[in-house]
């Protein structure tokens, strides 16, 4: 047993079992032992699985010739000779796309990237430092906030975006009971064979999770009576809760998102009866979703319909919600056109493109939702 999992069994001796989402907060973002806090290299060839900025630079110069002609659009804030723009990344790993675009921005935009200011949500010191060295030679371009309230009252005029961010944030598991015709929740208590899935009772769910943080989807009367028993769900409020703050955060501009998610329906769909929840080592699907705690990833798809709710909800107006591939090729067409944004594309940024928009490998599974506030 290593340490962090000495630890989520002592939380679970003391409480009896923990709500799923405990579980995996605590697996990936334990501040010492937590899957995303370690060293070790998480994604790319010698992790355990790629991204889009892990296939190359081309994703980052991409998103940054849509970020320069989004930026002018922009409308002169009223009164003000101020012509500051920003781009906050949320999610930003190791820093690589942030130095990416920033790089695109300083060779085919450098009148833009004086106006630029890039601001990073982090709230790991351990990744902070990890980005400060990689974006050393354009510190006094980028600030660090540990959160959205540490940005006080500052509202954003540019764009906000994440890459597959919001994959990553601890989700409730819930499950049918056919008989009973009620959700129960997931948790996680632990034996001498190791941690072990069980059903939350009634009142320990009532003390360990507040009801109200869940917005349930809307399911039709005919859907529910046909679930089967055990149909499992997750739920994630944390990845709501964070779009919400980041929408009432964004002044003027563009909120989006590039991630692994389904549409809320999906959710529902037979062949997804155990769960969208999945686990990753090594480039392999895990079997055992408790096991090797910290050191495997774990991720479930996001679903857009509950962020594009939750957008709207703080005023945002949803713009598209896209396949990445159809997303990026829009911006590379505009780019082919325009040598001066791209020039000529070596083989290796056309076979990262191939790799980007291609069904098979992130095009289809991955989209984009965009939204607005103008
Ligand atoms: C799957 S990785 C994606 C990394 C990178 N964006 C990429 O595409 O290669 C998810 C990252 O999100 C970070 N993260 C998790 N919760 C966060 C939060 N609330 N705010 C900012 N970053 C967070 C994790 O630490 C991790 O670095």
């Amino acid at each position: 047993m290593n340490d962090l999992e000495e630890l989520i069994r002592a939380e679970i001796v003391e409480r009896g079992c923990i709500p799923f989402a405990r579980f995996m907060e605590m697996a990936l973002y334990h501040p010492q032992y937590g899957y995303y806090e370690r060293a070790a290299d998480q994604t790319g060839r010698g992790g355990d699985f790629y991204t889009s900025v892990s296939v190359g630079s081309l994703f980052g110069q991409l998103l940054a010739a849509q970020f320069a002609e989004w930026v002018g659009q922009l409308s002169q804030p009223f009164g003000s000779d101020n012509t500051k723009f920003q781009l906050v990344e949320a999610g930003t790993h190791d820093g690589r796309l942030a130095l990416d675009i920033l790089s695109w921005f300083q060779q085919r935009a450098p009148e833009l990237l004086s106006q630029l200011e890039y601001w990073i949500i982090e709230p790991s010191t351990g990744r902070r430092s990890v980005q400060e060295k990689t974006l050393k030679t354009f510190v006094p371009q980028v600030r660090w906030f540990s959160s959205w309230s540490a940005m006080a009252s500052q509202s954003v005029r540019g764009a906000i975006f994440a890459n597959e961010l919001l994959d990553a944030f601890p989700v409730h598991r819930f499950g049918w009971d056919a008989a009973r015709q009620i959700w129960f929740e997931w948790g996680v208590t632990w034996d001498a064979n190791g941690f072990q899935w069980i059903r939350v009772a009634d009142s320990v769910r009532a003390a360990t999770s507040d009801p109200r943080q869940f917005v349930w989807p809307e399911i039709p009367q005919e859907l529910t009576a046909a679930l089967p028993d055990g149909f499992t769900i997750e739920l994630g409020p944390s990845a709501e809760a964070w779009w919400f703050q980041a929408a009432c955060a964004l002044g003027q501009g563009k909120l989006l998102t590039l991630d692994y998610g389904l549409d809320q329906e999906a959710f529902f769909a037979p062949h997804r009866a155990a769960g969208t929840l999945r686990g990753y080592h090594k480039h392999r699907l895990v079997s055992n979703l408790l096991a090797n705690v910290g050191r495997q990833d774990l991720t479930a798809p996001v679903n857009f319909t509950s962020l594009q709710r939750a957008g709207e909800r703080a005023g945002l107006l949803t713009e598209r919600l896209l396949a990445q591939a159809e997303f990026l090729t829009r911006i590379a067409e505009k780019a082919w056109a325009d040598p001066s944004r791209f020039g000529e594309w070596p083989p290796q940024m056309k076979r990262q493109f191939q790799t980007l928009i291609h069904p098979e490998h992130l095009g289809r599974a991955f989209r984009v939702l965009i939204q607005s506030r103008s």
